[in-house]
């Protein structure tokens, strides 16, 4: 297949996705691979797409809060706060789904998820186009988000039917997932919104799910939450800020070729490691992040080693994506070999 022409186009954009093609769109946090979330074959050629489970259910986009009930029932007062306060943005809201909305979108479920992006052109494609947009991240399944769309039309070559150019992403990690099904509110995936910042609109806590690593402990099928996601093909294994140079040393003296990717890498004469150095603030490291990964996975590397974040909740999105991109750790690289 000939690459999908990558432009701007909003107008052939709304007509391709009208007629039930798929199309990636650009939002503030990563790229998404669209389809009319209406049209249950498009939405399954999505997942065809991405190669992911058909029971997992997808975000829809839609222009603005005013739409919240053509796609959700039984809206709580605090959807209405945190779409009123967040929205455009990176906030997903679960919801009861409403019966029109296609079983393929939800993975079977009675929920649905429901977000406003914050990206100009995406939100006038949905405004012009009048359909909400069915949209998983533009990766298949497991792999790193694209946040340009170059790594789009790297991951997908060839089966979308067009890349909407918006530029890079300036947020960088997905959206926050805030599920309302239960009268308390449970944060189900950490992302562009701080939690402390939904916690403030609401006037109370918001309890964080149990993680979904086990699957008898998962609350929701949501595969963002799955223990191996975001990962990029290259090993990627965490270590402590302490630890990290001895051992990136160590383990370059026994040949492997490793990425060090590290917030402040001052230190000099590490001639045999690639040096990735990643900015201080989480709201810069999280922009960066993927791209980053995506770069260092071109380049064949053994392994790469990352500086662990802070444990602090600026840090919360970028600290449990690095989490899951470590997941195939190799057991050999997990732990500190003594000194
Ligand atoms: O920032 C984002 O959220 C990006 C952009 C494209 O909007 N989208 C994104 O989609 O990350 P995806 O499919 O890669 O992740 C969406 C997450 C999944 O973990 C999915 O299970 C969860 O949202 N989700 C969607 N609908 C849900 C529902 N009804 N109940 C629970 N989780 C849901
Ligand atoms: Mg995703």
């Amino acid at each position: 297949m000939p690459a999908p022409p990558i432009d701007t186009d909003l107008e052939r954009a709304a007509a391709i996705l009208k007629q039930g093609g798929v199309v990636a769109i650009p939002t503030e946090t990563v790229y998404g691979l669209a389809a009319d979330a209406l049209n249950a074959e498009a939405v399954r050629r999505v997942f065809a797409i991405k190669g992911r489970p058909a029971d997992h259910p997808v975000i829809v986009h839609i222009a603005g809060a005013d739409q919240l009930e053509h796609w959700a029932r039984d809206i709580p007062e605090a959807a209405r706060v945190l779409a009123a306060h967040f929205w455009p943005g990176p906030l997903t809201l679960v919801l009861p789904r409403r019966p029109e909305v296609p079983d393929s979108v939800t993975g079977g479920q009675d929920s649905v998820g429901l977000r406003v992006p914050a990206h100009p052109l995406t939100l006038e494609l949905l405004r012009r186009g009048g359909f909400g947009l069915a949209a998983p991240s533009a990766n298949r399944f497991g792999r790193v988000s694209p946040t340009t769309p170059a790594h789009v039309a790297e991951e997908l070559d060839g089966e979308v039917d067009m890349i909407l150019d918006g530029g890079p992403c300036p947020v960088g990690v997905e959206s926050t997932i805030v599920s309302l099904l239960a009268p308390e509110p449970v944060l189900l995936r950490p992302g562009g919104v701080p939690l402390a910042e939904l916690e403030a609109a609401l006037g109370r806590p918001i309890r964080i799910a149990r993680k979904a690593a086990e699957p008898d402990t998962a609350e929701v099928r949501a595969p963002g939450t799955l223990a191996a996601h975001y990962a990029p093909r290259t090993p990627l294994c965490l270590a402590e800020a302490a630890a990290l140079w001895s051992r990136a040393e160590r383990l370059a003296r026994k040949g492997l070729h490793i990425a060090v990717l590290a917030r402040a890498p001052e230190r000099e004469g590490h001639g045999d490691l690639v040096l990735s150095p990643m900015p201080s603030d989480a709201t810069a490291y999280a922009r960066l992040l993927y791209a980053r990964l995506r770069e260092l996975d071109g380049l064949g590397l053994d392994l790469i080693l990352v500086e662990k974040v802070p444990d602090a909740a600026a840090w919360l999105a970028v600290a449990d994506r690095l989490k899951r991109a470590a997941a195939h750790c190799p057991e050999a690289l997990r732990d500190e070999e003594a000194p």
